[in-house]
């Protein structure tokens, strides 16, 4: 789609929100709690903003982009150089961090990982379901949105700015499970390890993140060259330690989709049909790793000699 910026607007120290819309004003694609669009930027860089406005406003997106001093340029762009009327390539919308249904949701953020819970937080007062928010930054300026939710909102929503109060207390939330309670969880790489930790001993399932960025990963499982057979066409393709499947597939003519190219868009995922991916993203959950029945070929690889792919 090409959307036009209706408007840009400071929300917090560093952090700029786009509402855009269609040209000639007509519906946008619907989109649920948690999902993304690609922004396509005129170099042709694409970066992913999760959707923070009403999902049920079906003539407008809104993202809020932070400024990342060590990013690739790419929220520069937007702080620097959109204005409202531009417009501007958008991909999606495609959700990876879905709001499944629990008695209970505790919504940790940090930073700028509070926009993918703000839809959530919304979608769990409609549906009248307990919550709470838990919500870090580097100092109350810096928190987009964060007043308007402790005045919407009130005891739900704890407010920790680390310049006044630490660091987010998450031993005092998380250390005992709680039967039907879902924990979310988007923010900096840091704190989703210390989430991913303070849970470990809640059941499967309860724990969902969403990572702004690729997680360090360990070496690949093996540096020998794979074979992958694209079943459809028919074509074995050989992958050498210096390619991604992905580029390997498309070399052997399977169009494939990509945005991200980092294992953390979901945009190339691919259903597996025989062998073992290693899998190097960031979007799977433990269980849906386990299946081994899909994979993310711009990331991930194989841990055996031979991978079919349903391409
Ligand atoms: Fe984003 Fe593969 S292109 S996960």
């Amino acid at each position: 789609m090409t959307l036009q910026i209706r408007s840009k607007d400071t929300v917090a120290d560093g952090v700029v929100s786009l509402t855009l819309a269609r040209p000639d004003g007509e519906r946008l694609p619907d989109w649920t709690p948690g999902s993304h669009i690609d922004l396509v930027l005129p170099d042709g860089t694409v970066r992913q903003y999760s959707l923070c406005g009403d999902r049920w406003d079906a003539h407008r997106y809104r993202i809020a982009v932070l400024r990342e001093s060590a990013g690739r340029g790419g929220s520069a762009y937007v702080h620097d150089r959109f204005t409202p009327g531009d417009l501007v390539g958008v991909g999606g919308p495609r959700n990876n961090f879905p709001l499944v249904p629990a008695d209970r949701y505790l919504f940790i953020a940090g930073g700028i990982g509070i926009t993918p819970l703000l839809p959530m937080i919304r979608q769990a007062d409609l549906m009248g379901i307990d919550w709470q928010l838990l919500y870090g930054g580097r100092t109350r300026g810096s928190m987009a949105f964060a007043e308007e939710l402790a005045q919407a909102h009130g005891g739900r929503v704890r407010l920790v700015p680390q310049e006044e109060c630490g660091m987010l207390d998450l031993a005092s939330w998380l250390n005992e499970p709680a039967s039907g309670t879902k924990v979310y969880c988007c923010g900096p790489a840091p704190l989703l390890t210390a989430v991913e930790e303070a849970c470990a001993a809640w059941p499967p399932h309860h724990l969902r993140t969403e990572r702004f960025a690729a997680a360090a990963q360990a070496a690949p499982v093996r540096r020998a060259p794979f074979e992958v057979e694209l079943r459809r066409t028919g074509a074995t393709v050989t992958v050498t330690p210096d390619v991604s499947v992905l580029q390997a597939v498309r070399r052997a003519g399977a169009e494939v989709l990509s945005s991200c190219e980092q294992g953390t868009c979901g945009t190339c995922l691919t259903p597996v049909l025989e062998g073992t991916p290693d899998h190097r993203d960031t979007l799977l959950a433990a269980h849906e790793r386990a299946a081994n029945d899909c994979m993310f070929p711009c990331v991930s690889r194989s841990c055996d000699d031979r991978l079919v792919l349903d391409l």
